[in-house]
């Protein structure tokens, strides 16, 4: 249970990878976190490391709409107050696009996307009585050029940066901010086990971890006022010189690097 005064964050796909360095990040600096995951047998063990001062857990389908409301209530009975809402929870497929069966592209649609679009929409209500409220959306540096090998998870990332122009426009009556985090490839196990088949990730390497992440979403969740933080927040050297030379360059220059890049 929190104490009221305490900031609180509501983390999905905090079992495992960034969303559990993001809470154990927060959680170090005294924050009230939620951790929500399909994984619900990890989140409840990270949640009794972390102790029922600091933190509540459950199992939260970000897909299904319907999960979206239980979870919340769950977590304003335990912390009384959501300052930030951190969609993380991801997948990623990465074959040729007609090599993965329909079904696995409607499903990162279903959660990439729609899982962000979910939490949005049912926390806004939450949201609106924290004066400074956040909402940190975990895009990708593929949203900035569609990537092949990765084509939907593309889609989805640039449709979460996309959403996130959106709101944090729409949404600055409510005085809250959206921002969005765009990481290349970090060593979690989504890259170990799916995305490391990309011959893009062999010429670039895997150079950032979850913590580094984590600062960043830290950056963008810590300061007491959000006027002036960035809409989108590069993660590292390497993405910060695709973000840079993506809004540079022509989009004729933009496919033939990614497509060398990717060993086309
Ligand atoms: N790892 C990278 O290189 C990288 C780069 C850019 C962006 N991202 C994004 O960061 C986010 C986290 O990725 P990660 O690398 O930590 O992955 P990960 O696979 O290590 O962890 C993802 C977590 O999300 C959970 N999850 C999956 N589907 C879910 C669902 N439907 N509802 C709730 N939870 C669900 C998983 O159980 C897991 O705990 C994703 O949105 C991913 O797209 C990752």
């Amino acid at each position: 249970m929190s104490t009221r005064s305490q900031r609180s964050i509501f983390i999905t796909g905090a079992a495992a990878g960034i969303g559990r360095a993001v809470a154990e990040r927060f959680a170090k600096a005294g924050w009230f976190v939620g951790l929500f995951d399909v994984d619900e047998a990890a989140v409840r063990a990270l949640c009794d490391q972390l102790g029922a001062q600091r933190a509540v857990a459950g199992r939260l389908d970000v897909a299904d709409p319907a999960q979206w409301g239980p979870a919340l209530t769950a977590f304003m009975q335990a912390a009384g107050r959501i300052d930030v809402l951190f969609n993380n929870a991801g997948i990623a497929v990465t074959a040729p696009f007609e090599e993965a069966p329909l079904e696995r592209h409607h499903r990162l649609i279903d959660i990439n996307l729609k899982g962000v679009l979910n939490g949005c929409h049912t926390a806004l209500p939450l949201l609106r009585q924290t004066p400074g409220a956040r909402v940190i959306n975990m895009c990708s540096a593929s949203a900035l050029f569609g990537q092949p090998m990765l084509s939907t998870y593309s889609a989805t990332k640039a449709a979460v940066r996309s959403l996130t122009e959106a709101l944090d426009i729409e949404w600055q009556k409510y005085d809250i901010r959206v921002m969005d985090v765009l990481p290349l490839f970090v060593n979690t196990a989504m890259v170990r086990d799916e995305v490391a088949k990309m011959k893009t990730v062999q010429t670039l390497g895997v150079r950032l971890t979850a913590d580094d992440v984590a600062q960043t979403v830290w950056r963008l969740a810590a300061p007491a006022s959000a006027r002036g933080l960035p809409l989108h927040s590069p993660v590292g050297w390497q993405t910060t010189l695709f973000y840079v030379a993506a809004k540079l360059t022509p989009d004729s220059l933009n496919r033939w690097i990614t497509a060398k890049l990717g060993g086309h």
